[in-house]
């Protein structure tokens, strides 16, 4: 393994039809809409900001409590509280438009018909560089069951947002990791036509206060996040790469730190969002960013673009040496090559 100068790697990177100087975006819910974040360093550092999932209509969310601590990740049950995609498009899009961010907006609705409505009203917005659906929603035409964990009612919002779309801003698909086959859902996503996927949204918690005998959350149930999941996302981003391995992915799911971010795209990730450690360190996007960058470089990468799914790659041959961290480098590996 070469390792060679940080400087000179291309971290830029490509979300379908999107492209990106790095591949380091925020996580939705996690950032607002970027104006927090605008005061700890310059939007135009990240990949992207990926904005709060936006509803149709103003939110209030669920009752609090909302946010709960586990040992090793975070539950929270925000309920999705917002102004509504009238105010977002006035206020939020025109202010990170003006700042230089590259936009993520993530969508959210409770039937198909409001997802519909979302992107026929983001159709006709400048400078959205994706547009992240949402399905970890309870269908109210559905029992409450949510969208992601059925492949049908998945393919029936990715269907209705790509028709209003289509041709003018790429479409990702997020999904819930609370399915016993994610492959299934991110292929009856692509099918309906979204042009790649994201994951992973929150795992479905609940704590007990052990004094209070209830429930700790006023929602109940919460997402939980953080590093504890981390290996759930990198499984899932893995397994998607193996079934769809030219759909792009932009992966999320306990990343702190540069390798963090490193496994992802190793997986198959194009790109990351990094969502819970943002609370704790506000610097921590930029700070993976640059981590990434070094630890590409010690690895021999030259591109990014090189080390998307890396770890797909045959199993060394018999006899093979592996450096002391069991990679070769992608130079010897071209070497190898018939
Ligand atoms: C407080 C909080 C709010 C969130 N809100 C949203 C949201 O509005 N839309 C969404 O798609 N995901 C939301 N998420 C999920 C994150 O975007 C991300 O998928 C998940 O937390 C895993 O990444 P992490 O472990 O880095 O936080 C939220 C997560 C947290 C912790």
């Amino acid at each position: 393994m070469t390792a060679i100068s940080p400087d000179p790697v291309d971290l830029s990177t490509r979300l379908a039809s999107a492209e990106f100087p790095n591949p380091v975006f925020t996580a939705s819910g996690c950032a607002a809409a970027g104006r927090e974040l605008a005061q700890f360093f310059d939007l135009t550092e990240l990949g992207a900001v990926v904005t709060k999932s936006v509803m149709l209509r103003p939110r209030a969310g669920r009752p609090t409590p909302r946010m709960a601590e586990t040992p090793s990740g975070m539950l929270n049950s925000i309920g999705l509280q917002g102004p509504g995609i009238e105010s977002f498009c006035q206020h939020d899009l025109p202010w990170l438009r003006n700042h230089g961010a590259r936009i993520v907006v993530s969508i959210a609705g409770g039937s198909v018909a409001e997802y519909a409505a979302l992107a026929q009203r983001l159709r006709d917005e400048s400078g959205i560089s994706v547009v992240e659906v949402n399905i970890s929603c309870p269908n109210v035409e559905d029992r409450g069951q949510v969208f992601a964990c059925d492949p049908g009612e998945s393919a029936r919002v990715l269907s209705a947002v790509v028709a209003e779309l289509s041709g003018t801003i790429p479409v990702f698909a997020k999904l819930s990791p609370d399915v016993t086959d994610i492959t299934a859902i991110a292929r009856s996503c692509v099918d309906a036509g979204a042009d790649g996927l994201s994951m992973i949204n929150t795992l479905l918690g609940l704590k007990i206060d052990t004094d209070t005998l209830a429930p700790v959350l006023g929602g109940i149930t919460g997402g939980w996040s953080g590093p504890a999941i981390r290996p759930v996302a990198v499984r899932a981003v893995w397994q998607v790469r193996q079934a769809l391995p030219d759909v792009p992915i932009l992966g999320m799911g306990g990343i702190r730190t540069g390798l963090d971010a490193l496994e992802f795209v190793l997986a198959g990730a194009s790109a990351v969002s990094v969502g819970t450690a943002v609370f704790g360190d506000p610097h921590a996007p930029i700070r993976v960013r640059d981590e990434l960058r070094q630890a590409l470089a010690e690895r021999g990468f030259a591109r990014l673009s090189d080390a998307i799914g890396y770890a797909h790659r045959p199993a060394p041959r018999h006899g093979r040496e592996l450096t002391p961290e069991g990679l070769d480098s992608p130079a010897d590996e071209e070497m190898m090559r018939p």
